[in-house]
């Protein structure tokens, strides 16, 4: 009996009972069949819950880019891998077989050595949605370079960060990227970063875009140029099953990103046992998810598991309303699409638009439907399964995190009734528990709690780059002994799970993961702000938009507010990205703080909402009157 498909509910609760009551055997049997290793593991799993401290598969040898591309060359060569599907739909589509993909990825690994990078070094990844990025990606992977991905849409001074947070010895960018009607000066953003990068030995350029670059003499270099004189073929290094894979940065509640590190055997193991089962992925379908490689969703089902299963994936360069709302639909049409993974924020903005966008193509090769990034709500979760769907293709929505490498919460397609706002049962394998305020897990079924798993998992982030200790702070300590997401979670009479929301202060806008310390800190720079603090609000599109509450130096209090808010935003928009603008600014002559200086968020939080009804306990604040005049500014 394998472990590597569940294929109906029955199996589903075998399964899950035996990953609970014998989780090694479980997953000692699904990493022995499914993969090709240069050496088996001595143990399965070790761990410190205490001190989040985990390993799995101990000792084994592996390296994840020959399970990826090398063992599917004698059955799969001609197969394609990728299908890339360019921003404008007239630029023609590319079909890169698993051969050409081992050869792209042979040469760029030859290249990355060639110039002198080794094992362990961090690489960051700073490219638009074109084949180059998944090729150097798996080009790191394939050397033993840990790739650091950053999202083509953050600003010079986030990418700055990110690359001095690990010293980053080498950035692979592009002239530019197109996006929708517009095109990006990646280069030009990359200078700027690189002013206070000082770790950053080299940096190589893929020409996208022809805009005209600067080339600094003995720093860049041109790719393509080296990638003409490499040699197609690669041995692939030997990395032990911990080695680092990538760093993946994420928000947090404090200023500073963290760069998540996700290692080899445990996360290839995850992101292909999930992609598998949530997809239910069968040979020549076509697999097609939206999310841009820069954030977890990327790594995971763009590249990773969809590789590793032999699949075809689609690397979707544009957005979903260029160049109209039909694009998606067009797309899937075009390629016969069999599975499609996007986001409830892209769900609800094409939900606005005239159905006809929808109903104009083909979309009877889709299978599975599914979502990811933040809550689905009920309307949209309809839309998706009644226009996009057509009420047969199962609608998975997938919840889980950049920590947790893969999907952790969901529905199997085909096997798990779906209900419409449910991630339903966890997957085999995923102990999850729901804990109490007192830090007690709870038992009973139709309760709320603070989502917890409780068992490591083979996917799961080992740790925060350079700061151990924060991680451990973050993860394990809230509840002792066990991984806390942050997320808070409603489960129902039978066991099926709704996650609610974070329960810190991290908003998700759009599916992009905010924190607002690192947005107050950089509107506090500005001259004219005293002081801010940063709540999300429900916005039909977006989920949660920003609402910022912003105390004026005196300095300010003559300006213009409109002229201030702008400026504002565009210092928002210059040191975190345009995602991070706020919607809505509040200018206010004080903030509701405790007596320990704390500013009490969830009242800020229902202002901004509009809920003026209960704002609980507020006999802690230090200010009780400066709510009522928050709350009448706002009217
Ligand atoms: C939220 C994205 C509800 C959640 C893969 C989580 C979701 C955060 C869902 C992680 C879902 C993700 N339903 N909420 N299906 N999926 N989330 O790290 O709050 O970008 O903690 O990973 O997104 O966001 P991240």
């Amino acid at each position: 009996m394998s472990y590597y498909q569940v294929k109906n509910l029955e199996q589903y609760f075998k399964h899950y009972n035996k990953s609970i009551r014998e989780p090694r055997k479980f997953w000692d049997k699904i990493a022995d069949e499914n993969f090709t290793w240069y050496q088996k593991w001595d143990k399965v799993v070790e761990f410190d819950m205490q001190e989040a401290e985990v390993k799995w598969f101990l000792n084994a040898k592996v390296n994840i880019t020959k399970n990826c591309i090398d063992r599917h060359l004698a059955k799969r060569g001609e197969k394609t891998a990728i299908i890339f599907e360019p921003n404008d739909p007239k630029e023609e589509a590319q079909h890169i077989t698993y051969n050409e993909l081992y050869d792209r990825v042979a040469k760029m690994a030859n290249v990355l050595r060639d110039q002198g990078i080794k094992k362990g070094d961090r690489v960051c990844i700073y490219l638009p949605m074109i084949p180059e990025l998944a090729v150097s990606v798996l080009a790191c992977a394939r050397i033993g370079a840990i790739h650091s991905v950053v999202f083509a849409g953050f600003s010079a001074s986030a990418v700055t960060a990110r690359i001095n947070d690990s010293d980053c010895k080498m950035v692979i960018t592009s002239d530019g990227g197109f996006r929708g009607s517009k095109s990006i000066d990646l280069k030009v953003i990359i200078d700027e970063a690189l002013e206070k990068s000082p770790s950053v030995e080299k940096v190589l350029v893929v020409k996208r875009t022809n805009a005209s670059v600067n080339i600094k003499e003995g720093r860049d270099i041109w790719l393509q140029p080296l990638l003409d004189a490499a040699v197609p073929n690669n041995v692939a290094e030997i990395m032990d099953a911990e080695d680092p894979l990538f760093i993946l940065y994420t928000s947090g509640s404090t200023g500073k990103p963290k760069g998540m590190l996700h290692t080899t055997a445990g996360y290839m193991v995850f992101s292909a046992y999930t992609f598998k089962n949530i997809f239910n992925y069968e040979e020549n379908d076509v697999f097609w998810c939206t999310a841009d490689i820069g954030w977890i969703t990327g790594h995971s089902y763009i590249l990773y598991g969809p590789l590793l299963n032999g699949a075809t994936t689609v690397i979707f360069e544009g957005i979903p309303s260029y160049p109209d709302f039909g694009r998606f639909w067009e797309v899937i049409d075009k390629h016969k699409v069999t599975q499609f993974y996007t986001a409830p924020t892209a769900i609800r903005s094409l939900a606005k638009e005239n159905t006809d966008w929808v109903e104009n193509h083909d979309l009877s090769t889709l299978k599975v439907i599914g979502s990811v990034g933040e809550p689905i709500n009920e309307e949209a979760w309809h839309w998706y399964n009644n226009h996009v769907g057509k009420k047969r293709c199962p609608v998975v929505d997938t919840w889980w995190q950049t920590e947790t490498g893969g999907i952790m919460i969901s529905p199997l397609p085909f096997v798990t009734p779906t209900k419409p706002t449910y991630a339903t049962f966890p997957l085999p394998g995923v102990q999850a528990v729901l804990m109490d305020e007192r830090r007690n897990e709870i038992e009973d079924n139709q309760v709320v709690g603070s989502l917890c798993i409780k068992f490591p998992w083979p996917g799961m982030a080992r740790t925060i780059w350079g700061d151990h200790q924060r991680f451990k702070e973050t993860y394990f300590t809230a509840f002792p002994g066990k991984y806390f997401t942050g997320d808070g979670a409603l489960r129902d009479e039978v066991g099926y799970y709704r996650i609610t929301g974070r329960v810190d202060d991290v908003v998700i806008v759009s599916g992009h993961n905010l924190g607002t310390a690192p947005i107050e800190d950089a509107i506090n720079e500005h001259p004219a702000v005293a002081e801010s603090a940063i709540v999300g609000f429900p916005h039909d599109i977006k989920g949660n938009a920003l609402y910022g509450f912003i105390i004026l130096k005196e300095s300010g209090e003559s300006r213009d507010r409109a002229n201030l808010a702008n400026e504002i935003n565009q210092h928002v928009s210059s040191h975190i990205g345009p995602i991070a603008k706020l919607d809505k600014i509040q200018f206010v002559t004080g903030l509701p703080k405790t007596r320990s200086g704390k500013i009490m968020r969830r009242i800020l939080r229902k202002i901004a909402e509009g809920d003026y009804s209960n704002f609980g306990d507020t006999s802690t604040l230090l200010n009780p009157e400066i709510v009522e005049e928050i709350k009448q500014g706002k009217l």
